[in-house]
């Protein structure tokens, strides 16, 4: 499987984002994930459509922003036109999640679903056909640095076998606690983007030393720490 990385902009040295962008895309990261947060759909505010603005020009990485947000449609144009790639919103936010995936798709963006963990994978079902990406939190949305949840293992299994029957390339992502000692099992459960913010981001190394620590957990997972 062909695992892409995304650091999560959520953990990186706010005095300076730039360096740290260009620091995760010369690291060999693919994607970069912003999360926004409003203090209501989760207990957290983050940062809106200026930061994902202010960062676009700096980088070709691609741009996913993952709308922890409980008001998304009226927010979905301004990502877009700030530059995001594609759109990620939680089905738990509203009862209209087809209208939401079609309104990013009239705005020519990839988009996709986020599911917290207690969120069953049923509610995919009818929307496989609208979906770009997939997903699975391994933790409660709204905060970096917490711990993975191990029970999530099986559902990104029943996520793999769900996108695989769509026969729709449809990335498959992790979100929570991803780190050094978890990528790998995520993988084999069937996860083929890893999205980590502290891991990558944190004081103990250099921001390319700490991918590469998450990038050789996977492919040579017997030098896992
Ligand atoms: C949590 C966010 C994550 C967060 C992950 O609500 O969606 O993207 O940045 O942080 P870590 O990797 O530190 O768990
Ligand atoms: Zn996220």
């Amino acid at each position: 499987m062909n695992v892409k990385y995304a650091p999560s902009l959520l953990a990186a040295d706010f005095t300076r984002l730039g360096e740290q962008v260009r620091e995760a895309e010369d690291a060999g990261a693919d994607v970069l994930h912003l999360d926004v947060m409003d203090g209501h759909f989760v207990p957290n505010i983050s940062f809106g459509p200026l930061v994902v603005e202010a960062l676009r020009p700096i980088t070709s990485l691609f741009f996913e922003v993952h709308l922890m947000i409980q008001d998304a449609a009226n927010y979905i144009q301004a990502f877009a036109a700030a530059g995001a790639d594609r759109i990620l919103v939680h089905p738990e936010i509203s009862p209209h999640l087809h209208r939401l995936l079609q309104q990013i798709h009239d705005l020519n963006k990839e988009a996709g679903v986020a599911l917290n963990p207690s969120t069953g994978l049923e509610t995919l079902e009818y929307v496989m056909t609208d979906l770009d990406s997939v997903l699975i939190m391994t933790v409660n949305p709204g905060f970096g640095g917490q711990v993975f949840i191990p029970e999530m293992l099986p559902k990104i299994a029943r996520a793999r076998e769900m996108v695989r029957m769509s026969g729709r390339n449809i990335a498959l992502g992790v979100d929570g606690g991803i780190n050094a000692r978890t990528a790998a099992a995520t993988v084999e459960a069937g996860a083929d983007l890893l999205i980590a913010g502290s891991s990558v981001f944190n004081k103990s190394g250099t921001v390319a030393h700490n991918l590469n620590e998450l990038m050789l957990s996977v492919s040579a997972p017997s030098v896992r720490v």
